[in-house]
């Protein structure tokens, strides 16, 4: 249970990059190990979260070495090898619903499980529709809790009504789809995040979609290719609000990830009234990317944020909720169930950790509305097993008046932002 005392902050001032996307380095993973030749991936994300995804190809018979870059020697989609034992995946959500897809074309047994909070996180989403496809998939509870088990083979393609606003699961059967004969087609019922359509297609492989229609055409062969993974506009998140609620900030973040399918924090920031800037934008291995430059405005206002916005920021909802919280006015978060179902419950994990702050929160079952109090109060705070929580209170830390905060159980932020405090320290003003 290690806990970190964090001090108030006056601005934040500085030039920083932050490390690269998870979500990016994860799918250029496993694209490169079930790809014809050689994948060099630049800037990959050495957090826990990724390198189960290491660990996991390995296990599967790849060589991956680490290095400046990552080196993948792809065997090809039929070139896996039947792991040994359990893989486990420790956090990550994304490892294993994504790796489901991969497994469920492989002619072999293999199980993944994960820790308690995975092992909590629902699968049904991804096993039912990978068993239409023609997989055999078992796990608790009929397959919708891990320990999951996975006996692939021969799929066939589906064309599949995603109920949840997914990338995940969209991911997972595109993934599939590589493996199933014919046209696998998806509808979703809102955009999510693009990064796999982007990087199958800048490793070869023809994906169509419209954004909520997307279909491939399988069998087919990725070939390996060079990618660079664009900075976390996730973890970039946390400095963003940071410096937009403290008057005279001024911060530039270098190379993140701006894809229209991650960039509604920012469009939420500036509905409240942040001063945010996309500067040099450019397009790099199919995915864009540019600097960021905040300043500090000081007095943001309450919104309300809903709709087709919701999965445009799903991650950064609960550092919005910080921001909420020092805003004149309320925020009303709504559609947002699906925070329910991530690393902890985050709408009562935000709701919990903000009212010892001295915020006034109002829990919904699909979001929250948070009354800005324009001040936090100084507080021993929880990570609640959360990543994205403990982040969050660190920033909220920094707002508090009139002495430390403690938040505990930081461990959590090594799955997906090494070195977060550190890089923090280096652009807080006292
Ligand atoms: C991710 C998709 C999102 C997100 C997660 C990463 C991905 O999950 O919350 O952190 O890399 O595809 P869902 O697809 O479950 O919304």
């Amino acid at each position: 249970m290690e806990g970190f005392r964090i001090f108030p902050a006056r601005r934040i001032e500085g030039e920083i990059s932050v490390p690269g996307d998870k979500s990016i380095s994860h799918r250029a993973l496993m694209l490169g190990a079930i790809s014809d030749g050689v994948t060099r991936v630049r800037n990959f994300l050495t957090s826990d979260d990724c390198m189960r995804t290491i660990s996991a190809f390995r296990a599967m018979g790849i060589e991956i070495e680490e290095g400046e870059e990552v080196r993948i020697e792809g065997k090809g989609i039929r070139g896996l090898e039947e792991p040994s034992d359990v893989i486990d995946l420790g956090n990550s959500g994304t490892a294993m619903r994504l790796i489901l897809g991969i497994l469920s074309g492989q002619p072999f047994f293999s199980v993944l499980t994960g820790d308690s909070s995975l092992r909590r996180r629902p699968m049904g989403r991804v096993t039912k529709p990978l068993t239409e496809m023609g997989a055999r998939i078992s796990g608790r509870c009929g397959g919708e809790y891990p320990p999951i088990s996975v006996v692939g083979g021969e799929l066939r393609a589906i064309e599949h009504k995603v109920e949840v606003a997914s990338a995940q699961v969209k991911s997972a059967l595109l993934l599939a789809g590589l493996y199933a004969k014919g046209r696998t087609e998806l509808h979703l019922p809102q955009v999510c995040r693009d990064h796999t359509e982007r990087m199958m297609r800048w490793f070869g492989v023809d994906v169509r979609s419209d954004g909520l229609s997307i279909s491939i055409e399988g069998p087919a062969q990725p070939k390996g290719s060079d990618v660079y993974v664009p900075g976390d506009i996730s973890s970039a998140a946390f400095f963003i609000v940071a410096a937009s609620v403290m008057d005279g900030s001024y911060l530039r973040i270098k190379d993140v990830g701006v894809n229209p399918t991650r960039t509604g924090i920012l469009d939420a920031l500036s509905m409240m009234g942040a001063d945010i800037e996309i500067e040099g934008e450019r397009e790099v291995c199919g995915e864009p990317v540019a600097d960021i430059i905040v300043r500090g405005r000081g007095s943001l206002k309450g919104i309300k944020v809903c709709g087709d916005l919701i999965p445009r920021m799903i991650d950064e909802i609960p550092v919005l909720s910080v921001a909420a919280a020092m805003a004149s006015g309320e925020t009303e978060i709504r559609d947002a169930a699906e925070l329910r179902k991530k690393e902890s419950d985050r709408i009562s994990s935000m709701a919990e950790e903000l009212r010892k702050a001295g915020v006034h929160v109002e829990e919904l079952g699909d979001g929250m509305v948070i009354r800005g109090e324009g001040r936090l109060l100084p507080s021993v705070f929880e990570s609640h097993g959360d990543h994205r929580v403990a982040m969050a209170m660190a920033i909220a830390s920094l707002l508090c008046d009139g002495g430390p905060s403690e938040v505990r159980d930081v461990g959590w932020i090594s799955t997906s932002f090494p070195g977060f405090f550190e890089l923090l320290e280096k652009v807080v003003v006292r």
